[in-house]
C-alpha cells in the first residue's frame, strides 16, 4: 500500500506544490491523501484541488481554545490514515496532545538552519545578525517549538546587500528540494524517530541532521 501523506498548510503552499509535483513525477513514491488548512483563503488549497487532492479547512477561530482546535484537526486528519503528517507553512502552535498523537509521523520544514532562528521572521533575523550562511531544516516535531530532532538541512550563502526577499527566495528554492527528498525517505521506510533521535537506514543521525549540499539536490 502506498505511503499516505497529509499536508497541513496556512498559506500559499509553495512547499505543498513541490510535494505534489514530486508525487506526480515519481520522485516521491507516496500519495498526498489530504491537505488541511486553518485558513479557508490559503492559496495552497487551490494547488491541492488542481492536483485532485482532497482538502479540508479547520478554522482555528471557530474553536474556543487550542485543545479543541487540535482535537478537530485530529478528527479531520485521522480518517485519511496518514503514515506521515507534513507541516508545510502551518502557522499554528500545536498542543502536546496533538504532537503525542502523531509522534514519529510528524515532520516540519523551517526556514533557518536550526537551532539558529527558531520562531518567526527568520530571514530578517539572519540579516540583522550578520549571518553569512542561512538555509532550511526539516525536523521531527516534538513538544519543543522548532526543537525536535533534525533530519536534514540545506544551506545557502547570504550575500552582501541581500534583502529579506532575496533570502526568502533563495531559501525557498532549497526548501522545495529538501522536503520532497526527506518525505521520500519516509515513504521508503528509511526514516524513523526512536527514543534516541532521528534514524536513517537504522543509523542515528547527526544532531544537525543530514547536510544536503546544493550539488546533491
Ligand atoms: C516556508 O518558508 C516554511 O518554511 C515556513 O513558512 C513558509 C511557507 O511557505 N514555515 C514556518 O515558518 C514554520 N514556522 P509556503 O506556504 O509557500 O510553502
Amino acid at each position: 500500500m502506498s505511503h499516505r501523506i497529509v499536508v497541513l498548510i496556512s498559506g500559499g503552499g509553495t512547499n505543498l506544490q513541490a510535494i505534489l509535483d514530486a508525487a506526480t513525477d515519481g520522485r516521491l513514491p507516496a500519495e498526498v491523501a489530504l491537505v488541511v488548512s486553518n485558513r479557508a483563503d490559503a492559496g495552497g488549497l487551490d494547488r491541492a484541488r488542481a492536483a485532485g487532492v482532497a482538502t479540508a479547512v479547520v478554522d482555528h477561530r471557530s474553536y474556543p481554545d487550542r485543545d479543541s482546535f487540535d482535537q478537530a484537526l485530529i478528527d479531520t486528519i485521522d480518517p485519511a490514515e496518514p503514515d506521515t503528517v507534513a507541516l508545510a507553512g502551518f502557522m499554528r502552535i500545536l498542543t502536546p496532545a496533538f504532537v503525542a498523537h502523531y509522534r514519529g509521523r510528524l515532520l516540519n520544514i523551517h526556514p533557518s538552519l536550526l537551532p539558529r532562528h527558531r520562531g518567526l521572521h527568520t530571514h530578517a533575523r539572519a540579516l540583522e545578525e550578520g549571518d553569512t550562511e542561512h538555509g532550511c531544516s526539516v525536523h521531527f516535531v516534538t513538544e519543543e517549538l522548532d526543537g525536535g530532532p533534525l533530519v536534514a538541512q540545506a544551506a545557502v550563502p547570504v550575500h552582501a546587500n541581500d534583502t529579506e526577499a532575496d533570502l526568502s527566495k533563495r531559501v525557498g528554492e532549497r526548501e522545495h528540494q529538501l522536503y520532497p527528498r526527506v518525505l521520500r525517505w519516509r515513504a521508503e521506510g528509511r526514516l524513523r524517530l526512536t527514543e534516541a533521535g532521528a534514524e536513517l537506514d537504522g543509523k542515528r543521525l547527526d544532531p544537525r541532521g543530514v547536510q544536503i549540499s546544493v550539488d546533491s539536490l
